[in-house]
């Protein structure tokens, strides 16, 4: 059994097609144990209460720094002995103390081909936004392993979306969940459930 932690911060859609996906008897061998949210109040924890998920919120501005959150955050996911941490709609940059004890079991959803548009700044709408300002005709998301960087760990998948020239930032939001971020996550879940991940100098291979 791959046991999970999904870390999330907004509505939870990414969240939701995790679940789905269990529930649909389409991602075997999974559970999520915990979802944890680091604002209070938002849909996705509404999720995990309608699906019977234990739900936790974990607030930084509760700490007295980086260093005593990044420590409380270890110990909540650790107190779940998950396989594998989930970043799905997460807007939290994860402590050092976290990424150190889950080296290479941490994977974040971007919504964006990356490298393009990722990094510092880039999250949410403003993703959507500075595609449309550029002008770019492909667009998409990408499953990633987290480091200490920003959207700078291992791809695993990516997908790409057509964007169109009527477009908004919240319709071509819409349209990379709907048509990318919501299959590739399962997915990547999936790959690492069957255990067909292989990272080889830093690049992922998948086993046939
Ligand atoms: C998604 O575009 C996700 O990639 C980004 O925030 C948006 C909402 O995610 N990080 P969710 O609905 O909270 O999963």
């Amino acid at each position: 059994m791959l046991r999970l932690a999904v870390l999330v911060s907004g509505g939870g859609t990414n969240l939701q097609s995790l679940i789905d996906q269990i529930e649909q008897h389409k991602l075997p061998n999974v559970k999520i144990e915990v979802v944890i949210s680091n604002k209070i109040g938002v849909y996705a924890l509404e999720r995990a209460k309608q699906h019977n998920i234990p739900a936790e919120t974990i607030l930084k501005k509760e700490y007295s720094d980086n260093e005593a959150f990044g420590e409380a955050l270890r110990k909540l996911i650790d107190r779940y002995q998950v396989d594998l941490v989930v970043l799905a709609g997460c807007l939290l940059i994860i402590p050092e103390q976290v990424i150190h004890n889950y080296y290479n079991r941490i994977i974040n959803i971007h919504p964006a081909l990356i490298p393009s548009f990722s990094g510092e700044g880039f999250y949410g709408l403003k993703v959507h936004e500075a595609v449309l300002a550029r002008g770019v005709k492909v667009t998409g998301a990408t499953v990633h392993f987290v480091d200490e960087g920003t959207d700078t760990g291992p791809i695993i998948l990516q997908k790409a979306v057509m964007v169109d020239q009527e477009d908004t930032p919240e319709i071509l939001q819409r349209r990379v969940m709907e048509q990318a971020e919501w299959e590739i996550l399962p997915e990547a879940v999936r790959l690492i459930a069957e255990k067909r991940i292989i990272l080889e100098n830093n690049i992922v291979k998948i086993k046939k």
